[in-house]
């Protein structure tokens, strides 16, 4: 049993548990497989809770886990008070989450309130309910343009490619009315400003907090309001007040709302906002007192490894949560990014959801890409605030950029009719133990392959085979974890830069743990200490090589 962490030592104030956290992202179809069928579930993740336990993580956020159709992934759901069937039972939850608690590790679940599963009883209803009903109202409906009603309501695109509107059949069969998705067609986008909604969505909360959840992670957090006279909007228009569906300034009041919500409940729970904004002082507004308590860092995962850029986008992140006294996130990967040892192996190490091609046209060197993944997840585990871990990264898992077109299943993939790979590459089912696929994902003897195949080359990579290798990148997060829950000095407080020469970020978390990341093309020599505490890889001759981060105490 892990005690959870005491921050700041015993005279400090008590903290609430997630202002230093490190959350690990469990993807549920692809952690663990219980029982045979090639897709991973609560079983299997229950299973391997004493793993979770002893790599040192502190909370688990679950994808969604609710019944769905998987058009994508789960992120459209059709019942937001249970589980999905292949995943498990609502009893298993509850046992999930009992048991959890007793490693002292907090569970984080998703809701997506931008948009529902057009299995959801409410859009059958809506579809039965005819133009103008109740019904329809908390979806958005609208009549075409055009003669006949043939051209959607306006030009808005999804974000998954292809228009934004689907047209519907009205119930005497006649071409009906339009429904906006600004996802997949099978993701309809409900209407906020239906006071039912909103009500709806509370008591969602409720649900799940009543169950002893921890925390809620809010799915496309910033897309909930519409400008409801649905104007075009230019490519270029920003997010913001101005804009017809991202960042408008009505989305603040269902967070004060959601906030009131979490309030009612004992024991910190944590709303934390997927939110991907250009702008850091529109982003910042998420945190204002009495909304959301954090939100991601999309930045941070997107920048690329270079030191004066990596310091910019820290400086930035800790400005934007200073104001209300919000802890920074950090994140280098999720379900939706390339893994980070392929993006940090090829000649551009940046990452862009838009631009998922343009990367994956460069070829990927895993071992640089693995030394540089080290160096920076002992740089982000020393930065201030919690930290989250996508499963698969303690496993230094790359890009799997060779699926088989026909077993792909993001709707990423269809809707750019391939142009775009998606992101079936990231959620690869994890490798735990054993020469072959299906490396221990499945239990022996299971009937279906998993639902995604494994490279061979995992085999080198799974928790059997890293637990008994020093050098492997398991071994690297179980003492980094470690060491972050045992040392007052990291996670949340204070950090200073310290000087440094070009290509090289250093800086001191209070007296007690000093980091230096070397990015530069050569070794470097670094200030006397009293102990190297980490190093993402060897010293050599007292010199730090390139593409590596040491952890130090006690400066002399
Ligand atoms: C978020 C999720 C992503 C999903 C999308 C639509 O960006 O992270 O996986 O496809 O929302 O719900
Ligand atoms: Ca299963």
């Amino acid at each position: 049993m892990h005690k959870p962490a005491t921050p700041g030592g015993s005279t400090a104030p008590r903290q609430p548990w997630w202002r230093r956290a490190a959350i690990y992202q469990l993807y549920v179809r692809s952690f663990a497989d219980g029982n045979g069928d090639g897709i991973g579930d609560l079983a299997g993740a229950r299973a391997h809770l004493p793993y979770l336990a002893d790599l040192g993580v502190d909370a688990i956020w679950f994808n969604p886990w609710y019944p769905s159709p998987m058009s994508d992934a789960g992120y459209d759901i059709s019942d937001y008070r249970g589980i999905e069937p292949v995943f498990g039972t609502l009893a298993d939850a509850d046992a999930l989450i009992s048991e959890a608690h007793e490693y002292g590790i907090k569970i984080i679940i998703d809701v997506v309130p931008n948009h529902g599963s057009d299995q959801h009883p409410w859009f059958a209803e809506a579809l039965a309910a005819g133009p103008g009903s109740a019904a329809r109202d908390r979806f958005w409906f609208r009549p075409g343009r055009g003669p006949g009603g043939d051209l959607p309501p306006n030009e808005w695109q999804s974000i998954f490619g292809g228009p934004a509107w689907t047209r519907i059949t009205e119930p005497d069969g006649s071409p009906g009315q339009w429904y906006l998705h600004l996802f997949a067609p099978e993701q309809p986008d409900f209407n906020w400003a239906n006071a039912s909604v909103r009500a709806e969505f509370e008591d969602v909360l409720r649900f799940w907090f009543g169950r002893g959840v921890d925390g809620i992670r809010i799915d496309s957090a910033a897309l909930l309001s519409k400008d409801p006279n649905l104007p075009d909007v230019s490519p270029e228009l920003p997010p913001g007040p101005d804009h017809p569906y991202s960042d408008r300034d009505e989305v603040h009041d269902i967070y004060r709302a959601w906030r009131a919500v979490a309030d009612e409940y004992p024991g910190d729970r944590v709303l934390i906002g997927e939110i991907w904004l250009p702008d850091a002082a529109r982003l910042a507004r998420y945190v204002n007192p009495g909304e959301l308590h954090t939100v991601f860092n999309f930045p941070y995962l997107s920048c690329p490894w270079d030191a004066p850029e990596l310091r910019q986008v820290i400086d930035q992140t800790l400005a934007l949560n200073a104001p209300a006294g919000a802890p920074a996130i950090w994140v280098l990967s999720n379900h939706d990014v390339d893994r980070i040892v392929s993006r940090y192996g090829r000649a551009d190490t940046a990452f862009d959801l838009g631009r998922r091609p343009y990367f994956h046209s460069f070829p990927a060197d895993f071992d640089l890409g693995a030394r540089r993944a080290r160096a920076a997840a002992l740089l982000t585990m020393a930065l201030p605030g919690s930290v989250y871990i996508y499963q698969g990264e303690e496993l230094g898992l790359w890009e799997v950029e060779d699926i088989p077109d026909e077993l792909r299943q993001d709707p990423i993939w269809q809707r750019t009719g391939g142009a775009d790979p998606g992101r079936d590459g990231c959620r690869v089912p994890l490798p735990w133990s054993g020469t072959e696929a299906p490396f221990g994902f499945s239990p022996a003897g299971a009937a279906n392959e998993p639902w995604l195949p494994q490279p061979k080359q995992w085999r080198d990579l799974t928790v059997e085979a890293e637990s008994a290798n020093a050098g492997s990148m398991l071994r690297l997060y179980r003492d980094a974890l470690r060491l972050r829950r045992s040392e007052p000095a990291l996670g949340d407080g204070p950090m200073t830069w310290l000087p440094s020469q070009d290509g090289v970020l250093a800086f001191a978390r209070g007296a007690g743990v000093t980091c230096i990341a070397n990015l530069s093309d050569g070794p470097i020599g670094f200030p006397p200490h009293a102990e190297v505490l980490l190093a993402s890889a060897p010293l050599t001759n007292s010199l730090l090589p390139p593409d590596t981060t040491v952890w130090l105490r006690g400066l002399v």
